[in-house]
């Protein structure tokens, strides 16, 4: 076998998976809004500021994701995932994680994808917003008491922090 199959895809089908990740970017920006807002109780304080940070961090991966489909000659779509909602801060979470760790796994993909087109600056953009999704997703293990989650067989996934 040459080269791993999986990574070979046309400029469409790139197209078409960005749109994808962009809906999960709208579904980010809907839910760290909200969810930001309504955290309640003096333990949530600190995540509910950061969800405010990863709000707008997730507004700017959905500029450049729109940027990119647009310049491979598509329509970026207006439609985010279901966004959840729950009444129980560590619900809020969970979905939050949960959705990042979805995030993280489809970037990983789309890195090789991209470069396999030689899209190169495309490629290298996805990963500063994987860097960025890599933080999210640890302060949302660290506000839940629990370790990040290994989303795949690759390289670790923690990256230096640079906020706070
Ligand atoms: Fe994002
Ligand atoms: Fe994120």
């Amino acid at each position: 076998m040459p080269e791993q199959k999986s990574n070979e895809i046309s400029r469409d089908q790139l197209a078409e998976l960005l749109n994808e990740d962009l809906s999960r970017e709208y579904q980010a920006i809907i839910a760290y809004v909200v969810y930001s807002q309504v955290l309640k109780g003096a333990q949530y304080m600190d995540i509910a500021s950061q969800l405010e940070i990863h709000a707008k961090q997730e507004l700017d991966h959905a500029l450049i994701l729109s940027r990119q489909i647009d310049y491979l000659g598509k329509m970026p779509v207006v439609t985010p995932k279901a966004v959840r909602t729950s009444e129980n801060a560590r619900d809020m979470l969970r979905y939050d994680l949960d959705n990042e760790n979805e995030t993280i796994r489809n970037y990983r993909e789309r890195i090789p994808q991209c470069e396999a087109l030689g899209e190169y600056a495309m490629a290298e953009q996805i990963r500063e917003i994987l860097v960025q999704e890599q933080d999210h997703q640890i302060d949302l293990a660290t506000a839940l008491g629990e370790d990040v989650p290994n989303v795949s067989a690759g390289p670790k996934g923690r990256s230096l922090r640079k906020r706070r």
